[in-house]
């Protein structure tokens, strides 16, 4: 193992210095093995996915004969159609941008697929431009198919700096006008969330054994190149901190801890692994379209606490209180059912037993899930269930409580 010292010198030395962009024979080579790391990785990321879909099966909400699956940014696909396997869904399309991970995916299945035991479209594109055309191959796949069911797994940070006209509004109406029942399923390096829960504004950041004036000069690179206008300058603290924007903190310990060669760091420049906000992204889905249930979970990924434990990083607030280590990665969970199902009617109705007398409301201009296939869903208020925010602890058993009309878990 390289010692942070060790990989704060090979970037100082090189990586400041050179610029690889994609293109040249080295961004190229870069982007090879970057697609390459993901291969084979959807069976581990898809357990939460079974686990919500299992109970929903369960429940009667799921009907895996009338159910598609669909990827974006899936890679080789591996996530899609270790899901199609699981689930035992109909039918299953993968959009993905990298030519040669679409064509990996459509090499690996072709047999299935022409011999006519497997449905699976393999859309190579752009997530927005594309999105129309793998859905028409979703809806095509399966008569009478109800249900979609999207993984996007690494995908919504990249997509506003690297899809044209990618906006979260534009691309969520069309996912969920497409079907009546939609559940999708978003597992993305994200932003801190807002303090308590995640780290205050500002932080002090050290390594052991490492010079505060390398640390910020490594800092500076990221904030210059990464957070223009949304983070102020690093302040050098003493011998050993640095004093910076909390989501930068933890982009620079994505960008240290993480390391493997200064060719890699020169890839991971291109993208910054802390712009997505999923409180934000959950507050807007939530008055755009009707009927839909959301789940939020913060988690800390296993190889990250490893080299933060491992390398003794120090983190503190400006008065010197040591600060936990933070989260890297949420998870949002979406799910819109066809307000027609009949589960779900009964469910209404058992719960109108129970329930006191209605105050009368506004009446929310609630699109008709199923009249509005097709057409970008109407604005209209959440129904304004009740929102759970959830918290696991170390041994990761959970403790809930009611607040608002989203449910929340944090997962140290
Ligand atoms: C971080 S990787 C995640 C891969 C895979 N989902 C996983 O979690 O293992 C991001 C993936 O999104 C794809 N991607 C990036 N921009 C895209 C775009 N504009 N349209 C479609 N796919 C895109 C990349 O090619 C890559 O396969």
């Amino acid at each position: 193992m390289k010692t942070i010292d060790e990989i704060i010198e090979a970037i100082l030395r090189n990586a400041l210095a050179r610029e690889i962009s994609i293109g040249t024979p080295d961004g190229e080579a870069n982007r090879h093995a970057y697609i390459q790391s993901f291969e084979g990785e959807g069976e581990r990321k898809i357990r939460f996915v079974v686990d919500d879909l299992e109970a929903l099966k369960e429940a009667g909400l799921l009907h895996p004969h009338r159910t598609v699956a669909m990827s974006i940014g899936g890679a080789d696909g591996s996530d899609v159609l270790a899901l199609m396997k699981r689930m035992n869904l109909s039918a299953g399309v993968l959009l993905e941008y990298d030519n040669d991970a679409g064509l990996n995916a459509q090499e690996r299945t072709r047999d299935l697929r022409e011999d006519g035991s497997l449905k699976f479209s393999v859309v190579i594109g752009d997530a927005m431009q594309k999105l129309n055309t793998a859905l028409d191959k979703a809806k095509s796949a399966v008569k009478d198919a109800d249900t979609l069911i999207v993984l996007c797994f690494g995908v919504l940070h990249e997509l506003p700096k690297r899809s044209p006209n990618y906006t979260h509004d534009r691309f969520f109406d069309i996912l969920f006008s497409a079907f009546p029942t939609v559940m999708v399923y978003c597992a993305e390096p994200c932003a801190q969330p807002e303090f308590p829960l995640g780290w205050p504004q500002s932080v002090e950041l050290g390594f052991p054994g490492v010079k505060a004036d390398r640390l910020a000069g490594i800092a500076r690179f990221i904030c210059d190149r990464l957070f223009v206008g949304k983070a102020d300058a690093p302040e050098q603290r003493g011998q050993d901190l640095v004093r910076m924007n909390r989501d930068l903190a933890v982009e620079l310990l994505h960008k240290t801890l993480r390391f493997s060669s200064v060719d890699r760091f020169h890839h991971e420049m291109e993208e910054r692994l802390t712009s997505f906000d999923v409180q934000s992204l959950s507050s807007m889905l939530a008055t755009r379209i009707a009927n839909l249930e959301q789940e939020i979970a913060y988690r800390t990924s296993d190889g990250f606490r490893k080299e933060y434990r491992d390398h003794g990083v120090n983190v503190r607030d400006e008065r010197g209180a040591a600060l936990p280590i933070p989260f890297t990665h949420s998870r949002l969970i979406l799910r819109r059912f066809a307000q027609s199902h009949p589960q779900l009617q009964r469910a209404k109705a058992e719960a109108a037993d129970f329930a006191p007398p209605p105050v009368p409301t506004k009446a929310p201009a609630v699109a008709d899930p199923v009249s509005a296939a097709g057409a970008p869903s109407a604005a209209s208020g959440s129904d304004g269930g009740k929102v759970n925010i959830s918290v696991s602890n170390q041994a990761g058993r959970d403790v809930r409580s009611t607040v608002t009309n989203r449910t929340f878990t944090f997962n140290k």
